[in-house]
């Protein structure tokens, strides 16, 4: 998982590509490159570490064409040799994705005499466009490409071309064109700046950019045309604004998510598409599916769906789902939900629901994103691009759209309810944001060997979404879990070198999830607490090294209101810290592979 980009007919080609890695480095950080055609030759700058290392190298650098990539290690470890482009003969080549069958392409192609620097699965491409090329570009690229199982979006040089060619399977790739010159990147976003029209590669397309002008054809080499549109005023908002990081900026994004999720819903009618559906095609069961912190958003609205539809609903992270047998049927509503919708589990988790005959609906932000061309329906997710890798206001708006979701398939009366909620949200949130945060609490957890996250009922989805953000950002171990499940087990971690964060968004549960709270102060763990207004058992307050007081909401946003001062506590315990919220180390984020 990987950002790739490539241009033709650009002043610098280097420049160009460099301004463009640096957009989407968020995909990955390990290493990055690129390769320049100048004149009849490639030119190949790449370098372990993150795009600015390439900065001095690709100085002097001049060519109007070339290729570019940042990575996220799969194959191979972090170094020079493994980065991308990998280059042999009149060919270089960037990949995204993962060649399942290499090991026995590389022990073919060696055979041959071919010699490999990486031991990467990608420079098994390279070297098979270096054996199918015969003097015929597209040959050489159908050819390799009918030897290639797994993932691959590709851009590819030859010095034999004065362009660059592209390649979609099953990895994102946008081709983009202004000003003469030509673009493929992995998203929309690093396009943004550079092109003015764009276009969303389908599944199995090969692109041909040369000369200003781009030709499609597919496996098969049959021409196929494609429609370009202007590139969306989405994407086109990088900037800080400011801030001294994007996830703090996004945080502070989160209620115009919440607002522009609403409109979105509203917009596009689905209240009333959903409620036929459901009136329609009277579902047995729901299923919901993501990842990370889009499975928790999932989980959280199996929580409300169930109770509100009295049907069995469950949610399922996609990497599971997608290898079990289940019993998803033509009665089942499968609803995958993905911040970039391109997660490959995701995806593949709702191709499978689909051939198993589910009604498919994707929750995303993403709108021309692989899952929305796997998804029966789409629900817009309208989070704006989110960089920071951790997901913050993509959560919210994620559970701002299914809260309407499940609402409406019950029917327009509880579509009024909640859609009153969603509304009311944006100002709740913007309060939460603006007050409910105490630098005390993200010092507690600083010092603290290992934090856990307790919750019961639908503040359970909060502690696993508030446990993931705290590791990924800050590195401090810990988990989330169910605060009836303390004492059969993780109570054996407690010490007093350990904080465990309570949340308590209803009265009644909240007295259950306050007898932990006793439980983990008997053996001299710290506590602190999140909890709504007028929810805390007695004495709780007295008890907590932080007690950090949310507004009571509505069920339907109580989860997107909670979850907010984790949001906060692990973003300011990553400062304090020192670490770099906006690209935690080994991570990426998208994740294209499996
Ligand atoms: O793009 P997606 O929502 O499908 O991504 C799923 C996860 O990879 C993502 O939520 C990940 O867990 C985030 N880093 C969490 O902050």
């Amino acid at each position: 998982m990987c950002g790739i980009i490539a241009c033709s007919g650009v002043k610098c080609a280097a420049k160009v590509l460099y301004r463009g890695l640096e957009d989407l480095e968020y995909r990955g950080y390990d290493s990055a490159g690129i390769s320049v055609l100048e004149g009849d030759s490639i030119v190949t700058v790449k370098r372990k570490g993150r795009v600015g290392e390439l900065k001095k190298g690709i100085e002097g650098m001049c060519g109007t064409a070339g290729i570019g990539h940042t990575r996220w290690a799969t194959h191979g470890k972090p170094s020079d040799s493994n980065a991308h482009p990998h280059a042999c003969g009149k060919f270089s080549i960037v990949h995204n994705g993962i060649i399942e069958n290499y090991a026995e392409l590389k022990a073919e192609l060696m055979k041959e005499g071919a010699v490999f620097f990486s031991a990467t699965d990608s420079e098994v491409i390279v070297h098979l466009l270096c054996k199918y090329y015969r003097g015929d570009l597209k040959e050489a690229v159908l050819c390799t490409i009918e030897r290639l199982k797994g993932s691959f979006a590709l851009c590819i040089l030859c010095s034999d071309y004065k362009g660059f060619v592209a390649v979609r399977y099953r990895n994102p790739l946008i081709v983009g064109m202004g000003g003469g010159a030509v673009y493929a990147a992995s998203d929309m976003p690093a396009l943004a700046g550079l092109a003015e029209n764009v276009a969303v590669l389908k599944e199995g397309t090969v692109a041909f950019a040369v000369d200003g002008e781009i030709s499609f054809c597919d496996f098969a080499g049959r021409p196929i045309s494609l429609t370009f549109s202007p590139v969306p005023a989405s994407a086109r908002s990088r900037s800080l604004c400011g801030f001294p990081h994007y996830m703090i900026k996004e945080i502070n994004e989160i209620p115009a998510a919440v607002k522009n999720t609403a409109a979105a819903f509203e917009e596009t009618d689905c209240a009333a598409k959903l409620f036929r559906l459901a009136k329609k095609s009277a579902f047995t069961q729901i299923m919901l599916c993501g990842c990370g912190t889009a499975y928790h958003s999932a989980l959280s609205a199996a929580y409300m769906a169930e109770e509100l539809l009295l049907l069995p609903v469950r949610a399922e992270t996609a990497g599971e789902f997608r290898y079990r047998k289940t019993s998803v049927n033509r009665s089942t509503l499968f609803i995958a939900v993905s911040q970039s919708g391109e997660t490959a589990d995701t995806v593949e988790a709702a191709r499978a629901a689909k051939s198993a005959g589910a009604y498919v609906i994707a929750v995303t932000n993403v709108p021309y994103s692989a899952i929305t061309a796997v998804a029966d329906m789409v629900v817009p997710v309208c989070a704006g691009t989110e960089i920071c890798v951790a997901a913050t206001k993509s959560y919210c708006g994620q559970i701002a759209a299914l809260a309407l979701t499940a609402a409406a398939l019950k029917g327009p009366a509880e579509y009024r309810r909640a859609a009153a909620a969603v509304k009311s949200a944006e100002a709740i949130c913007a309060k939460v944001i603006a007050g409910c945060f105490s630098e005390d609490a993200a010092r507690a957890c600083a010092s603290s060997a290992a934090v856990y996250f307790i919750g019961r009922g639908a503040d359970y989805p909060v502690a696993l979404e508030g446990s993931l953000k705290l590791r990924e950002v800050s590195y401090i171990p810990g988990e989330g879990y169910p605060a009836g499940e303390l004492k059969h087990g993780t109570i054996a971690l407690i010490d007093g070198g350990t904080l465990t964060v309570a949340v308590i968004t209803e009265k009644k549960i909240g007295e259950k999830t306050a007898s932990a709270v006793e439980q983990i102060c008997s053996r001299g763990g710290g506590v602190g607490v999140i909890c709504a207004d007028g929810c805390a058992p007695a004495g709780l307050k007295e008890r907590a090294e932080f007690f950090i007081e949310v507004p009571a909401c509505h069920k339907f946003i109580s989860p997107l209101v909670s979850v907010i001062p984790l949001q906060l506590l692990a973003y300011r315990t990553a400062v304090i810290l020192g670490r770099d919220p906006d690209k935690p180390r080994n991570l990426a984020k998208s994740v294209t592979v499996e």
